[in-house]
């Protein structure tokens, strides 16, 4: 398929034909959208939760995104691959944020960046827009900043902030910016800014179904983290721990379903399940011994074998 690109997004969006965003965080992720069709793939910080093991986004370096980007972009060459800038890789200075993400499209070879952030990046945007790096702010709720938020919550609920966002977005696209993502925003918040702010893409998560397009973490798509009750001990499973908090002490990883998910996920497939069908159906072949059979192994000419037990 013929390579997506800002025009082919632009198109997109004067048609109403929405876009579809998935993350990858390496080459299996993103060959999966390559055989599928997806327009734009993201290699989204949530790898440091999702692919890494981390608690949040914030421990996530450069290099480390810069290593899975360059994953990413062996895997998915048609869709529009954009990265997010890690925190810390641009908040210092101009200078920093224009070179780390000069390191990123060079290194990574993605084709634009996203960063989280408000008026205070607009000197960045406009840099990056002026010497042509496409670059998509990241408005509403912002994991690298759960902690001052006090956690994971929606944005613009009030009129004030919403006005805010929407003024924000407005100078985003003044500074040069193709897109804007909007996360953890009330729907009518983010269909007015994307009928009224002109010239910008919005993609939108927890933002209704209004906007240019639509992005979700691969993992929730496919369930990769979907509750194993199967693999809790019943001590873990007492009164007092939830569901979530036994899967991870059952190391099981950090789940996105319910009761833990945010509400904007939606699990279309459960791969998690499956996996673990996979995983368990292998260990009982091999402890039954009926893996490998003889199909499954090689055999010798009859006097090479001969000579070889003398
Ligand atoms: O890191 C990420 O995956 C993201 C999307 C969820 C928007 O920023
Ligand atoms: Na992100």
């Amino acid at each position: 398929t013929a390579k997506v690109t800002l025009a082919t997004l632009n198109a997109m969006s004067a048609s109403k034909t929405p876009i579809t965003v998935l993350t990858a965080y390496d080459y299996p992720t993103a060959l999966l959208s390559e055989t599928c069709g997806v327009d734009m793939v993201l290699v989204g910080d949530s790898l440091s939760q999702v692919a890494l093991g981390h608690d949040s986004t914030t421990s996530i370096t450069l290099d480390e995104m810069i290593h899975h980007a360059k994953a990413v972009t062996r895997g998915a060459k048609s869709a529009f691959v954009f990265a997010d800038m890690p925190m810390g890789s641009f908040e210092v200075s101009l200078e920093q944020g224009v070179s780390n993400v000069l390191r990123m499209i060079k290194e990574g070879g993605v084709d634009g960046v996203k960063i989280e952030g408000g008026l205070e990046i607009l000197p960045l945007v406009k840099r990056l827009s002026e010497i042509g790096i496409p670059v998509m702010p990241h408005l509403g709720l912002q994991p690298q900043r759960a902690t001052s938020l006090s956690g994971y919550l929606v944005q613009g609920r009030a009129a004030k902030g919403a006005l805010e966002i929407m003024e924000t977005a407005k100078k985003m696209r003044e500074a040069g910016a193709f897109a804007v993502l909007l996360e953890a925003v009330p729907s009518g918040v983010a269909r007015v800014i994307t009928e009224k702010v002109e010239g910008i893409l919005t993609i939108g998560i927890g933002a209704g179904k209004d906007t240019s397009g639509q992005v979700l973490v691969i993992t929730d798509v496919l369930g990769v983290y979907e509750e194993d009750v199967e693999s809790i001990s019943t001590q873990e499973l007492d009164s007092t721990t939830s569901l979530a908090s036994a899967l991870v002490s059952a190391g099981t990883g950090t789940p996105r379903k319910p009761p833990t998910a945010p509400r904007f996920v939606r699990q279309f497939g459960s791969i998690g399940q499956e996996s673990r069908r996979a995983i368990r159906a292998y260990i009982q072949a091999v402890k039954e011994g009926t893996f490998p059979d003889n199909k499954e192994s090689y055999g010798m000419k009859k006097d090479e074998w001969e000579k070889f037990l003398e």
